[in-house]
């Protein structure tokens, strides 16, 4: 079913990644479901994902070497009992997959036949990535998100309980209970129609965030245009605390060419054999780890970003070029293609790479079930924060995560379902908005907003630029609440007031930690702190629901 949102559903979700429809799959087992999408459903960064899914299958790996793993490229902060829960569930729900019929590459043609096609876990081929001591990522060809998403999406479309509506914008949250003394709850979400332009309120018993990262706070990302953090910020508004938001992941390789927009080339083809080198063919990453190319993201991204500014120049190359051409062909076909459209034969030239912002670890504090501290609210993906990914995040375990915490959250739901009323009607949306908007100066605020966090809350950050970057961001902060109140709201602007508020938020975490772990690297910190402490930040501003007032935060750490 797919189109106008029901005025009440049983249960709301806001997003239609993996970890959206994981969810509504889950949880349309007991209940209505409504997902919300704002653009087309494939517009979240679940459809992009090349290098797969982290998950423990061979014989010769273990779930202790997978945690392992995890925790040290996390720099201290994983939390254990997360990691555990995320990696000891990762074999079923990729066998969940199959079953929904998600085609991974196996191992050969021979097995997937001797298995009668790929539904059996023994016949999947496992990938390698950096930073995993295993090859344990389980893949389709290069690109696995488009696989996994294509096949939820019809899972989701052919099933009578889940209403599937695109072009819908959710704005904020309903929050219940703001009596002193009463736990808020959520009653639902006013929503734009991104068409007309108009607002409506869909009551729920419960919601779910599953609204993605915020990449898209940055000049350049490998994320789609989804990635404005609108989970982060509607959470944040309605009183929910986030947690280190400084780690912001860049992925060390993604496409240099001036007609090429965010086009990652994936981990998994250093994990192939390719190898990085400057302009002149020199190889440089055993400068920097011994681990080379298989480095953790924050070492090889730091590395190339060095290198770079050192030699003054735009990109560094990643090449496969020595490995058969036959077999990159097989492995990488989408990545193949798309470069050859731009006139770079990969099995024979050298790929011009940068990096870009990728991935957000931080987010919304949520528990092993995706509990917030909203009742009757959830968050799952990338748009929280759990504890699996601690500094850093170890390539893969991010869709691992999506269907873990889903999983998990809809047997929550399923617990509380019954004993959960539909909200009673809650308030209605700030009206008085004016009629049309200076779509210019909200471009003008968005170019401004990433440049300046490209260029003062990078890969490498310093006290200076962090104030720098604060000033900056003030005064966005006010020139976006002026177009909010004026205005009649649209979708840009809406993302655009969310990505101030989350871009702050992050600046904020970052001046907090005054050290350098993981991801997160200051010239006037470089060392690490013996203890390994969570940025926590909590909102102190209940009353705001429309982002008039920019919410009060403190640093819990
Ligand atoms: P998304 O897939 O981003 O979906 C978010 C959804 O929320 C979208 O439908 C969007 O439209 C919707 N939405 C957002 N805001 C609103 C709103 N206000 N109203 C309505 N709808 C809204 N991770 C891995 O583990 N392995 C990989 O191989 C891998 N490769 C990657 C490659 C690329 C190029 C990128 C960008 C990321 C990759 N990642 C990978 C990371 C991983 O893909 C994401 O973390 C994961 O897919 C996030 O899933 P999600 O369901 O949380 O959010
Ligand atoms: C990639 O394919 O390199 C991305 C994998 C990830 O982000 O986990």
């Amino acid at each position: 079913m797919t189109g106008f949102p029901p005025p009440k559903l049983d249960i709301l979700i806001i997003g239609s990644g993996a970890a959206g429809l994981t969810l509504a799959l889950r949880a349309a087992r007991f209940a209505r479901v409504g997902v919300l999408s704002k653009a087309s459903l494939e517009q979240g960064a679940t459809f992009y994902a090349q290098g797969g899914i982290a998950a423990v299958l061979d014989k010769g790996d273990s779930l202790e070497s997978h945690i392992e793993d995890t925790m040290i490229v996390g720099g201290g902060l994983c939390h254990r009992e997360m990691v555990e829960h995320v990696v000891n569930h990762s074999a079923a729900a990729v066998r969940w997959l199959l079953e929904q019929g998600v085609p991974f590459s196996t191992r050969t043609e021979a097995a997937a036949q001797e298995t009668g096609g790929a539904t059996d876990l023994s016949s999947l081929h496992l990938a390698q990535e950096g930073a995993h001591s295993h090859r344990r990522i389980i893949h389709a060809t290069d690109a696995t998100g488009k696989a996994v998403f294509e096949t939820l999406r019809q899972r989701a479309r052919e099933h009578p309980g889940i209403h599937l509506m695109e072009g819908w914008t959710a704005i904020d949250l309903i929050a219940l209970g703001r009596k002193a003394g009463s736990r808020r709850r959520c009653g639902g979400v006013y929503v734009l129609d991104d068409a007309s332009r108009e607002v409506h309120s869909i009551a729920a018993r419960f919601v779910v965030l599953a609204t993605g990262g915020a990449s898209k706070a940055y000049l350049y990302t490998t994320n789609p245009d989804s990635a404005s953090g609108d989970g982060i910020a509607m959470a944040w508004r309605a009183g929910c605390r986030v947690g280190n938001m400084e780690f912001n992941q860049f992925h060390p390789t993604c496409l240099f060419h001036p007609h090429a927009r965010s086009f990652l080339i994936t981990e998994a083809m250093r994990g192939e054999g390719a190898w990085l080198e400057l302009p002149d063919g020199e190889r440089f990453m055993h400068r920097f780890d011994s681990r080379g190319e298989l480095a953790s993201r924050d070492v090889v991204a730091r590395a190339i970003d060095h290198e770079t500014k050192r030699l003054g120049e735009d990109c560094v190359y990643l090449n496969i070029s020595h490995q058969p051409a036959e077999l990159v062909r097989e492995r990488f076909p989408n990545i193949h293609r798309r470069c050859l459209e731009l006139g770079i034969d990969i099995t024979r030239d050298r790929i011009p790479v940068v990096p870009a912002a990728h991935y957000t670890c931080g987010g919304v504090m949520i528990n092993r079930h995706g509990e917030t501290d909203i009742e009757n609210l959830y968050a799952v993906g990338e748009t929280t924060f759990s504890g699996l990914h601690g500094a850093n995040r170890i390539a893969s375990n991010s869709l691992s995560e999506c269907f873990v915490i889903a999983f998990s959250a809809a047997d929550s739901i399923a617990e509380k379902f019954a004993d959960t009323p539909f909200p009673e009607a809650g308030e209605t949306w700030p009206a008085g908005r004016g009629e049309s908007g200076d779509d210019v100066l909200v471009s003008h605020n968005w170019d401004e907003l990433r440049r300046c966090m490209w260029d003062y809350v990078g890969i490498v950050r310093s006290d200076s630029r962090l104030r720098r970057a604060e000033r900056r961001l003030e005064l966005l902060r006010e020139e976006i609440r002026d177009h909010f109140r004026s205005y009649r709201i649209s979708r840009d602007l809406l993302e655009l007031r969310n990505l101030v508020l989350v871009a702050s938020l992050i600046v904020r975490s970052a001046a907090a930690r005054r050290e350098s772990r993981g991801l997160h690297f200051n010239l006037d910190h470089p060392q690490t702190a013996s203890e390994a402490v969570d940025t926590v930040l909590v909102p102190t501003d209940h009353a705001d629901l429309s982002g008039a007032h920019a919410p009060g935060a403190q640093s819990l750490s």
